[in-house]
């Protein structure tokens, strides 16, 4: 608004002066001839209403040296406000033109004052004045719409604001109130996604989420529903044979046959629950590895030598294939003959017998292996990628499915990796480890 006041105020003075210099030269001419002061006055009225502006026109008198403006005629009646024109003083002083402005009883008024010379001295000035009023009033018109267009963007944007606030705040509430429904356990209804902006990504984020968190949901049901049946087996058959050991009348032999079988249920149970915690240990990240530097060929001798007496039973022949030098791996010693275990355990248990098992540790391509192959029948194509799962046995076996399960945890918490090939008369796990 200042800014603008002061434009239009230039703007009327700039044209004021246009107007004076224009309409000026009849009111110099006046000066130094034989004129009445009737004739003056006219001439000087003339210019006024050429102008349109009042004119007023001064004498210079000297009072000790200094110039002093006197009024000779004024063009406008004396109803009007008395002015002290200041700008007569200044040009009267410099001789030169001069504008500015007053402020008299009716307001601002702008003021352009021109000398007038006679034998090269300036002895009258005179001023075009004009009331800026106008200016004021336009200022005041342009401030008072500035305002009400102001308020009404204002009203606007707010409104728009609590608008969009709004809707953001209804779909915030729908993000809420879904995974208020993931939290009590339902994973049935995915968050439509109408947008693809922060919360439309948050939403797609949302379902994702959901349906893993589903995922986990029905492994771990079934994970407990599947070791829940494993432990039952052989507690009812358990069950079974104590009943049957109570008959007073059993002859030793057949006391002793169930006995045997007795044993041979307990351990499977004692194998079940040692599977099952390690299993639940590893997945809750609380199982303690120690890795330090191992020599992968002198465990798999290791290892493979505990396996005589039980490839002796089998008819089978274990052949161990190491290079000569150490390999050595990062990993926890103990760890890696569980999972050595494992493999030659399979490869006895899920051949038939007299079938022949190679053991063999090697470097390869910056990896330490050990790998278990055998000369079976081989996994089918469609159950490769299901034996790492947990309880995932082929129907004539006698495990519980934990074995691989186990394996392929703890390779992965050791940085490495089981891997599984197989066609019938060749199946070969690999294990690989950080070197
Ligand atoms: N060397 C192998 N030859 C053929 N099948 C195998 C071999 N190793 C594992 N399998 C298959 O993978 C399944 C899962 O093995 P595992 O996890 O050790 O469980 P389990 O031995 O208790 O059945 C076995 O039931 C078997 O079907
Ligand atoms: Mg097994």
């Amino acid at each position: 608004m200042p800014q603008l006041q002061s434009r239009l105020r230039d703007e009327k003075l700039s044209q004021l002066e246009i107007a004076a210099r224009q309409t000026v030269a009849p009111v110099a001419a006046t000066v130094g001839g034989e004129r009445t002061n009737t004739d003056v006055t006219r001439v000087v009225r003339a210019a006024s209403d050429a102008a349109n502006a009042r004119v007023t026109l001064l004498r210079i008198g000297r009072v000790g040296g200094l110039p002093v403006p006197q009024t000779i005629t004024d063009s406008s009646d004396p109803a009007q406000p008395e002015l002290a024109l200041p700008t007569a003083d200044s040009s009267a002083r410099t001789g030169r033109v001069a504008s500015g402005s007053e402020v008299s009883a009716d307001g601002p008024v702008a003021e352009v004052a021109i000398p007038l010379r006679e034998g090269g001295r300036v002895v009258e000035v005179v001023v075009y004045s004009t009331p800026m009023a106008d200016v004021e009033r336009n200022v005041a018109i342009v401030r008072a719409q500035i305002l009400v267009a102001g308020a009404i963007a204002l009203a606007l944007a707010v409104l728009a604001g609590w608008l969009s606030a709004r809707a953001l705040a209804q779909r915030v509430k729908r993000l809420e109130k879904a995974a208020e429904q993931v939290a009590a356990g339902d994973f049935s209804r995915p968050i439509p996604v109408d947008s693809d902006d922060e919360l439309g990504q948050l939403a797609v984020a949302f379902n994702d989420m959901q349906r893993q968190l589903a995922q986990l949901d029905r492994a771990r049901k079934q994970f407990i529903a599947t070791a829940s049946h494993e432990l039952r087996t052989p507690l009812f058959s358990l069950g079974g044979f104590v009943e049957l050991l109570e008959d007073e009348e059993l002859d030793e032999e057949t006391r002793r046959r169930f006995l045997a079988q007795v044993r041979q249920q307990v351990d499977r149970l004692a194998k079940l629950s040692v599977d099952l915690l390690d299993l639940s240990r590893l997945e809750a990240g609380s199982l303690e590895l120690r890795p330090e530097p191992v020599d992968l060929a002198e465990l798999a001798r290791s290892v493979s030598s505990e396996f005589e007496p039980v490839l002796a039973q089998h008819d089978s022949h274990l052949e161990v294939r190491l290079p000569g030098t150490p390999v050595e791996a990062q990993c926890d010693p103990v760890r890696v003959a569980q999972i050595a275990r494992i493999l030659i355990d399979n490869a006895v248990t899920h051949t038939t017998a007299g079938t022949n098992i190679v053991v063999s540790a090697n470097r390869d391509n910056g990896f330490a292996c050990l790998a278990v192959r055998d000369h079976g029948k081989g996994i089918p194509r469609q159950s490769l990628s299901q034996v790492f799962e947990p309880f995932y046995t082929s129907d004539d076996a006698q495990g519980s499915g934990l074995g691989l399960a186990i394996a392929s945890e703890l390779a992965e918490r050791m940085n490495g990796r089981l891997g599984v090939e197989s066609r019938p008369g060749r199946t070969v796990f690999t294990l690989e480890l950080p070197a």
